[in-house]
């Protein structure tokens, strides 16, 4: 199969597309046929060297972290799983991987996968893979967000940004989007009450808000200042800086910067798809590309400037 692949750390041009033997299931695992998979940070730094302490340095590493695609074949021991199925889901993000979802074949334990959602196409299923699991996590499971609650969504037209613009707002909460003002009329598409340019707009001007969601990882003990009495604030923007700033919060109790790392198992992903398809969560695809165009999205992800995910369509 074909598989993208790292065996050096560097610039997108580091990216290769390899032919690799097609990976087979073990016991409790499924081999997917992968149709698409989008560009993360995650992807990003880790081919650039920068978290060694998850990659390793023994090449080749594989690049992908998410996928849409159906079930090609599924190991002893599982369970709920047909071939043909069509599913979502993530290659473990703590751990090393030669391939991952940036190839034609993925192999996964079986609770890393659910059914995609009804009545999207799998390059809209990729783009809300990692983007819409971690704005759920954020706001559901780390920040309890409750209806009628003040949301500020930082960084609110990047991938998990407009997911959790769109979440925010069906949990019932009053969403203040921060993003350039071009993409005002999206986010106001999307559930936004108020979007506020980040160019112009200090911390010290708005809010208070009852949860923070922030997926830039700067700045962060400004915004943290602005929460409400009884706000949560989360980031999972987790710079070496935006650590130092998530431990120094711990002495402000509940007040402090949370922080997580989404690991979405099938539960997860299945009430994401509930989202989809109740209507509540729609993708947000920037720019398709081919397998063959690994490093051009790579690239377009650093430049900055995205509107929801780019994503690479594998099976194009
Ligand atoms: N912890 C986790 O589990 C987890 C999961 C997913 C993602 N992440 C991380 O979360 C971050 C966001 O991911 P993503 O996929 O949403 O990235 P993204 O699509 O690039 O979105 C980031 C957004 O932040 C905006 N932005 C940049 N500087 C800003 C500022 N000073 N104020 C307000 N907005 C600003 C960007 O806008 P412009 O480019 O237009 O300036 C962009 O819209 C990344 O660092 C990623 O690695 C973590």
């Amino acid at each position: 199969m074909k598989a993208v692949q790292i065996t050096g750390f560097g610039k997108a041009d580091v990216l290769r597309i390899n032919d690799v033997d097609r990976p087979a299931p073990g016991a409790g695992e499924v081999l997917v046929s992968v149709e698409a998979s989008s560009v993360n940070g995650h992807d990003v730094i880790v081919r650039a060297g920068e978290l060694k302490m998850v990659s390793g340095r023994r090449f080749p590493i594989g690049v992908g972290l998410d996928f849409a695609g159906t079930v090609a074949a599924a190991g002893a021991d599982v369970a709920g799983h047909r071939v043909g199925d069509r599913v979502w889901g993530m290659v473990h993000p703590r751990e090393r991987h030669t391939t991952g979802g940036a190839a034609e074949y993925v192999v996964v334990p079986a609770d890393r996968i659910a059914p995609a959602p009804e009545g999207i196409s799998p390059v809209e299923a990729a783009s809300l893979t990692v983007a819409g699991s971690t704005a759920l996590l954020a706001l559901r499971d780390s920040a309890h967000l409750t209806s009628g609650e003040r949301v500020l969504v930082r960084g609110a037209a990047g991938g998990v940004g407009t997911a959790a613009v769109q979440l925010a707002h069906a949990m019932g909460g009053h969403v203040t989007a921060l993003a350039r003002d071009r993409h005002a009329e999206l986010l106001t598409g999307l559930g936004a009450d108020e979007v506020l340019d980040y160019r112009a707009t200090t911390s010290d001007r708005i809010g208070p808000f009852d949860v923070i969601v922030d997926t830039v990882g700067s700045e962060l003990n400004c915004y943290r200042s602005r929460l409400a009495k009884g706000g949560r604030m989360v980031t999972v923007g987790l710079s070496a800086s935006a650590l130092a700033a998530i431990a120094a919060s711990s002495v402000y109790g509940a007040r402090r910067i949370r922080a997580f790392s989404a690991n979405p198992d099938t539960a997860v992903l299945r009430d994401l798809a509930g989202h989809v398809t109740s209507g509540a969560l729609r993708p947000v695809v920037d720019s398709v590309y081919p397998l063959t165009g690994i490093a051009a999205a790579h690239r377009a992800f650093e430049r900055g400037g995205v509107v929801g995910k780019h994503v690479v369509a594998v099976a194009a």
